[in-house]
């Protein structure tokens, strides 16, 4: 009895948390000079492909719905870091987040699907997964919904690639005694074991001063990701190995979402679709960018891996599968190859 009296409180509590900032959802309506506050929470750089997706989605509310919505973006763990993020949106601290999936971890290991390795051919692969029926199940998934979250959409960043300030990657052999920063989550810890490396999980905002101060050697991450965190300064060697995925979905808080007017949401949803197609543009043009940026910073070796060399890294983590095959599931595994 007690406990379902707790249980109440904290619901309560939650909904009023949810409803509390700006002029909607605790029942007055919301009006241009009172506009419903939308926190969205995220911990890129503002200029990353993240950041600036945001702020057009905030634009896009703003428009379509004549200011009576007012998206307020927090970037560069501003607000919340890798480590509270997802919390503070159970809770309804904030009301909309756009985690590098494999963070999700937390809450359902399937997630984990973007880190096995090479399992995506390309860009093309990786968005008909984002539009595809295999993707809706973990969107959908009891897992979020027994903790008042929603998955609205797929967010694109790109192909993760090594770095280290050592000694050139080229071969599994080179990975040996070195130690990586990890976003989350065994599999990542498993695939840089299977190389020879160690790894720890540093939170993103913490990353440039761990690789600055030899915390961890090097890291992996995408060309916008490493461009816009400035590791050109802190890394030397970057080897285009494209060994696995960074994307990110956007979720939200569920009482939140669901207690707009149905006008509004479903202005807002037209605006995050919007957003989102220009999210996935976004990804292409600014990871090129960035790309270009590496190589032209002068700091960092840029290195290629020849067919066998990559094939070398394939053999290397196959035991990545062997461990995690059946937590991320064969479905989703194969739903995914499917999809080639
Ligand atoms: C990372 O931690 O490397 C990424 O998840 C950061 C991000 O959100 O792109």
């Amino acid at each position: 009895m007690k406990k379902l009296l707790l249980l109440g409180v904290i619901s309560l509590i939650a909904i009023l948390a949810a409803c509390s900032s700006g002029g909607s959802g605790g029942g007055k309506e919301a009006t241009k000079e009172n506009p419903l506050i939308i926190k969205f929470s995220h911990v890129t750089a503002i200029d990353s492909v993240k950041g600036k997706a945001s702020n057009r989605f905030a634009e896009l509310v703003a428009e379509k719905t004549d200011g009576r919505v007012k998206v307020e973006v927090y970037p560069s763990s501003q607000l919340y870091g890798d480590a509270d993020e997802l919390d503070a949106l159970v809770s309804g601290n904030v009301h909309m987040i756009a985690p590098s999936v494999t963070k999700m971890v937390k809450l359902d290991p399937r997630w984990q699907y973007v880190d096995m390795p090479f399992l995506f051919e390309d860009e093309d692969h990786a968005r008909k997964f984002f539009e595809s029926d295999v993707a809706q199940t973990l969107l959908n998934s009891d897992q979020l919904a027994n903790n008042d979250i929603m998955g609205l959409a797929f967010w694109e960043n790109g192909f993760k690639h090594f770095s280290t300030s050592k000694h050139p990657l080229q071969k599994p052999e080179d990975f040996k005694g070195l130690k990586f920063r990890a976003q989350a989550g065994k599999v990542l810890e498993s695939q840089f074991k299977a190389l020879g490396a160690g790894s720890a999980t540093i939170s993103f905002g913490e990353t440039y001063a761990a690789l600055q101060q030899g915390t961890v050697d090097g890291q992996e991450n995408t060309f916008n990701n490493f461009d816009t965190q400035k590791y050109q300064e802190v890394q030397k060697y970057f080897t285009l190995s494209e060994h696995g995925r960074l994307d990110y979905a956007i979720f939200v808080n569920k009482p939140f979402w669901e207690g707009m007017p149905k006008d509004i949401r479903e202005q807002v949803e037209e605006a995050l679709k919007e957003a989102t197609d220009l999210e996935w543009q976004l990804a292409s043009d600014e990871n090129k960018k960035s790309f270009e940026n590496i190589k032209n910073s002068g700091k960092v070796e840029v290195l290629e891996l020849t067919k066998e060399e990559r094939d070398a890294f394939v053999k290397a983590l196959q035991p990545v599968y062997d461990e995690f095959g059946d937590t991320i599931t064969p479905e989703l595994l194969n739903g995914i190859r499917d999809l080639k």
